[in-house]
């Protein structure tokens, strides 16, 4: 269990706590947080998932598959920090984990 951040690009802030084994595109989904769709359901085929990872974060975080990676490039406003929620698996570690929305998705 850990508690995920999720701001929205309009600076909205969620703060749900998400079990372990769920992704971060699961715990927005299942907590009705605007800005995440999860489309494909996590199957790493939509990019609505995309998120930016608060900076101190990011090398806390499995690094990108080659499949995320390719994905990411359908998304809009793609930065250093990009990421697919839906591959970043929920644990202990990740308590505090702060995500931000891009503004293409609300
Ligand atoms: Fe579709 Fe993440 S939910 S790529």
């Amino acid at each position: 269990m850990a508690k995920i951040i999720y701001i929205e690009h309009n600076g909205t802030r969620h703060e749900v706590d998400v079990k372990t084994g769920l992704s971060v595109m699961e715990g927005a989904v299942k907590n009705n947080i605007p800005g995440i769709d999860g489309d494909c359901g996590g199957a790493c085929a939509c990019a609505t998932c995309h998120v930016y990872v608060q900076p101190e974060w990011q090398a806390k975080l499995n690094p990108p598959e080659d499949l995320e990676t390719s994905m990411l490039e359908f998304a809009e406003n793609v930065q250093a920090n990009s990421r697919l929620s839906c591959q970043i698996p929920v644990s202990d570690a990740l308590d505090g984990l702060t995500v931000h929305m891009p503004e293409s998705q609300h």
